[in-house]
């Protein structure tokens, strides 16, 4: 008789060839050099692997285990390793997150950064349509086919010898597709500057969009008077600019940004990532707003003047994986000019000038 175990340390092997695998066929839509497994993913597939050998073992999963034995205070030395593997990995994903949110959002605290919410967690009105952002920025469920290595032991009964096997085995997974980068930009389509920052934003989502940008833009009724309705601004950009068109450039219908109506991921966002002087709510036409697609996070906040292709190397960082550089030697000018001109534009959003909190 042959007994078959599946061991422990095979497991975390496994787990480590699976990885490799993973994040190498990693890339239907939003295709990225350096894709990083979601740790949903990477866990989901931990246990999976460890279930399959489960019922061979008949006990339960090394994930479980190594938790039982943590609170018994024993120790399965292996199992132990493992979990702290999948703990400092996750470790190292909030990390890039933390360092991306206090290199680019002033005075961002990095405890509780976003308070819980992220994007995904929102709503917002297309076409008439109330859509979740999952669907705005297009996240999908992709099968990805994983190759597996199972290391088998298999021993003896009778002499009590131990050999070691390889089985190989395909599997499908599936795996959550998001965007790497969004850029939200609250727009207003007769202000000067649409001229110049619109072509801009659809030049980059052309350049960017299938590495993983969608760009999206935020019209409003409040601030500097906009005749239009949304379904007409909707054919206005279309037809000026060619915006909509690349499905990485998203216009929203209009969205209140400010006051008691304002919607609740814009008055999020506007929260959590403040200007460098501490302000939440949007002060001018065509403030931009950095967005991390994998954590949905704002990692940086950028004045109305700041234009669209100045954030190309930020957004680079994010189509990367990496961490933010510093921000731009004007960045901090362009903010102070804007709080200027906030006093005196008349792109500006005022209380009782116009549609700000009525
Ligand atoms: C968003 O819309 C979905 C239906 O499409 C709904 O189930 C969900 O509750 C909505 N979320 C919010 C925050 O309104």
């Amino acid at each position: 008789m042959v007994l078959v175990r599946i061991t422990q340390l095979s497991c975390l092997l496994v787990l480590l060839a699976c990885h490799k695998k993973i994040a190498t066929g990693y890339h239907p839509v939003f295709s990225g050099k350096s894709a990083a497994m979601p740790m949903t993913s990477r866990r989901r597939f931990f246990t999976k692997i460890v279930a399959g050998g489960a019922g061979v073992l008949g006990g339960g999963g090394l994930v479980e285990r190594a938790e039982a034995e943590g609170e018994e205070g024993g120790g399965d030395f292996e199992a132990i390793k493992a979990k702290a593997a999948e703990l400092s990995s996750r470790a190292a994903d909030l990390k890039t997150t933390e360092r991306n949110a206090a290199s680019g959002s002033a005075g961002a605290s990095i405890e509780n950064y976003g308070g819980g919410f992220s994007i995904y967690d929102f709503n917002v009105t297309i076409a008439g349509k109330e859509v979740t952002m999952k669907e705005v920025l297009g996240v999908k469920e992709e099968d990805v086919e994983v190759s597996v290595e199972n290391i088998v032991e298999e021993v003896d009964a009778e002499s009590g010898e131990k050999i070691s096997k390889t089985v190989k085995e395909s599997k499908t997974e599936k795996k959550e597709v998001k965007p790497k980068a969004v850029l939200f930009v609250n727009i207003k389509q007769d202000d000067p500057m649409a001229r110049k920052n619109i072509p801009q934003l659809i030049s980059l989502a052309a350049k960017h969009g299938n590495e993983g940008l969608v760009v999206v833009c935020i019209p409003t009724d409040q601030g500097y008077y906009e005749p239009d309705t949304s379904a007409l601004l909707r054919l206005k950009v279309a037809s000026e600019y060619g915006y909509g068109i690349n499905p990485a450039t998203v216009l929203t219908d209009k969205l209140n940004l400010l006051g008691s109506g304002a919607h609740p991921m814009m008055r999020w966002m506007e929260s959590t990532s403040r200007t460098p002087a501490g302000l939440g709510r949007i002060e001018l036409n065509f403030e931009k707003f950095l967005v991390d697609g994998n954590t949905g996070l704002p990692v940086r906040r950028y004045p109305r003047k700041y234009q669209p292709l100045d954030i190309e190397d930020d957004i680079n960082s994010l189509l990367n994986n990496k961490i933010l550089p510093p921000a731009r030697a004007n960045f901090l000018e362009e903010w102070r000019e804007a709080q200027r001109e906030a006093d005196i534009s008349e792109y500006a959003f005022k209380k009782g000038l116009n549609y700000y909190d009525q």
